[in-house]
């Protein structure tokens, strides 16, 4: 497992990156598409590592963190999974891609990971008893759908940070999950946030088209 320092030493030392090729956020943001075609070029466990423990720096209410990933670089599953995504070439095509779930029973059944470790023993207590009260309450669809909520902000910081780290994906939702859910041995109760194709595209994929701030914003 490597450390924050080796995941910076890692990002730094690898070949497609160095201080001075990493985007900024605003670059990345302005720069980054969904991109289809991908090169033959792997990428390393050690980068893999990296992008995944930038992106779990995302926030989530109470800290909950539900979101998983199953990394998957073997071609007869990603075949399996092109064919679960209705064909979709990048899902073959790319050397990974990643299956984002959220698995809020997963957190439920595990609170005392997700509570400060700072915090005094009465302190932990009782934060896991309003957490236990809270989200125990829900049923499990309710609390299912709240964690998606919270695994697509890791989705956009995983989109945000491959792209700045050099790196181009592509974000999907079109596929069966229940079939992906089988394939990766992905618990039934989990949802599926998305599947993310990664790598170092082949294209750069289409300019981008977006809402001006005037078209999704109000000032009062
Ligand atoms: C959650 C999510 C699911 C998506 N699903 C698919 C998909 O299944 N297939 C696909 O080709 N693109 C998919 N897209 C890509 C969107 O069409 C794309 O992000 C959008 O058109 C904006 O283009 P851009 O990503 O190039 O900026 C998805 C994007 C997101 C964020």
């Amino acid at each position: 497992m490597l450390t924050s320092e080796a995941t910076a030493a890692a990002l730094l030392t690898a070949e497609h990156a160095s201080p001075t090729e990493r985007l900024s956020a605003a670059d990345a943001a302005m720069t980054r598409h969904s991109v289809r075609s991908y090169l033959d070029v792997p990428v390393s466990d050690d980068e893999i590592h990296a992008l995944l423990e930038l992106t779990g720096r995302a926030p989530s209410a109470f800290n909950l963190q539900p979101w998983r990933f199953v990394v998957v670089r073997d071609q007869e599953v990603k075949n399996a999974l092109k064919e679960a995504a209705y064909g979709q070439k990048q899902v073959g095509e790319a050397p990974v891609v990643i299956a984002m779930y959220s698995d809020m029973e997963d957190t439920m059944a595990h609170l005392g990971d997700v509570v400060h470790p700072d915090l005094a023993p009465d302190k932990r207590a009782s934060t896991i008893a309003m957490l236990e009260k809270n989200f125990g309450g829900m049923t499990p669809e309710a609390r299912a759908i709240w964690g998606n909520g919270q695994a697509n902000i890791a989705l956009g910081y995983l989109l945000l940070i491959a792209k700045s780290e050099g790196f181009d994906t592509s974000p999907m939702l079109g596929f069966q999950a229940d079939r992906v859910k089988a394939i990766l041995d992905i618990p039934a109760g989990a949802t599926m946030t998305a599947m993310v194709a990664l790598g170092r595209g082949a294209d750069d994929g289409f300019r981008s088209h977006r809402h001006a701030v005037e078209r999704m914003t109000s000032f009062r």
